[in-house]
């Protein structure tokens, strides 16, 4: 299957209308699904006498929204809402009906009360008979819609479903999915032809064939920024720790445990554009691992570990040979987060580091939401409380900008090599 990262955490809302196609419409939620979106649907009237509610919503894991004048669904959430919530709307089938209403601005039923309250980004995929397809005043709908910026996908030709042969077949659910995620691809990719390095995860370091000393970071942030820079266009490696989170496809992903492994792999990277240091590298090592289990013997001592320090693999990429051209480290602060932050800048070697403050009771490790501020040698810039994926794509949007000569260069003082 097509590999489309940039459909993680995507909010999709699907509209299905009315058609003998809107079966299809099962497929596509299963696709957006497995590409990591959520997906809410609205079922029209029409749609629901070809495909039912039932079906729709447990392929969606939500409620499925069918009625404009329902109470409960209004007190549940809102038309308004329902756009709101979602980061791109999709009318899959769209009949020759609703695209009309579109077209004219009417709005008598949910579905099309929602696409005309709504201001997000609208793909439609238009699915009906050929001389409905080829009606005047369907082609007039169709390029009253493309001028507001509706995008399209299809129709196809085809046999139909009616017996007759033309144009009006709804695009095959892999070419629907292709339509979305091309929808929130920038026309330009500013990241393109751009290598970055990120590192995620914890690391491992064995104690015995059986134990290791590793630490709780989940993988989730440095998950997020890979993908956001393989979103922009970077070829993006991605070296990790173990993470049970899901990796999706069109990263070049290097599974390690250890420090040192890390370490390696980061090496084989070189050379990269930018190295975005996002690992909680476990700080020390069993200076021997056991070849065996260590035994536990009644009434023995417990066994002493003697640690050494691993590798420091931002200071090692900051300070190396073939160093980087942008270096981002990370820093967990629990106190003076910017002095200890523009510390770190400095003993690293690294151009930005990106800070969390560790408050308590807001735990970092394994959540969504993330709190930082970006530190640069000139300066620093406090970021709203945010999800792990927008951090990850302002973080990319940054880096962008930067690369791109966009903002005045700066004085790289940490770049000391
Ligand atoms: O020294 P400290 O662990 O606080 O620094 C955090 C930053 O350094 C993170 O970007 C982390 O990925 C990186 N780091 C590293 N190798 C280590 C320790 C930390 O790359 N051994």
């Amino acid at each position: 299957m097509a590999a489309f990262p940039n459909l993680v955490e995507k909010r999709i809302l699907l509209i299905i209308s009315g058609g003998i196609a809107a079966y299809k419409a099962l497929e596509l939620i299963r696709l957006l699904k497995q590409s990591g979106a959520t997906v809410r649907a609205v079922l029209t009237k029409g749609g629901s006498e070809f495909v039912t509610a039932l079906s729709v919503g447990a392929l969606t894991e939500d409620k499925v929204y069918t009625d404009l004048w329902s109470l409960t669904d209004e007190a549940d959430m809102g038309h308004i809402r329902l756009s709101r919530e979602a980061d791109l709307i999709v009318v899959a089938p769209a009949t020759a009906d609703i695209l009309a209403k579109m077209a004219a601005g009417l709005a008598d039923d949910l579905a099309s009360t929602v696409l005309l309250a709504s201001d997000k980004s609208i793909l439609v995929a238009p699915a009906m008979n050929v001389r409905m397809w080829e009606h005047p005043a369907t082609a007039a709908n169709i390029a009253t819609l493309a001028s507001r910026g509706v995008k399209q996908v299809g129709p196809a030709p085809g046999a139909m479903a009616c017996g007759e042969f033309g144009m009006g077949r709804l695009a095959e659910p892999t070419e629907i999915l292709a339509a979305i995620s091309a929808a929130f691809t920038p026309a330009n990719l500013p990241l393109r032809g751009r290598r970055v390095l990120v590192t995620s995860g914890p690391t491992q370091e064995p104690i015995d064939p059986v134990r290791f000393i590793s630490n709780r970071s989940s993988g989730k942030q440095g998950l997020a920024i890979a993908t956001a820079f393989s979103s922009l266009g970077a070829e993006t490696i991605f070296v990790t720790g173990p993470t049970a989170e899901a990796i999706p496809p069109g990263l070049s992903v290097v599974r390690v445990e250890t420090a040192q492994e890390m370490l390696d792999a980061c090496h084989g990277a070189l050379p990269v554009d930018v190295a975005v240091c996002a690992a909680a590298v476990t700080d020390w090592r069993p200076i021997e691992a056991a070849p065996r289990k260590l035994k536990k013997q009644a009434g023995e001592a417990a066994p002493s570990l003697r640690l050494t320090q691993t590798p420091d693999i931002l200071a090692d990429l900051s300070r190396g040979p073939r160093r980087p051209g942008l270096v981002i480290g990370f820093a967990l602060e629990t106190e003076d987060l910017l002095a200890n932050a523009r510390a770190k800048l400095i003993a690293k070697g690294c151009d930005w580091i990106v800070a969390n403050e560790a408050t308590q009771g807001d735990s970092v490790f394994g959540s969504v939401y993330n709190n930082v501020t970006l530190v640069k040698a000139t300066g620093a810039e406090r970021w709203p409380k945010a999800s792990k994926r927008e951090v990850g794509e302002r973080l990319a949007a940054t880096v962008a900008e930067y690369l791109s000569g966009f903002l005045p260069s700066e004085p790289r003082t940490a770049m000391v090599r």
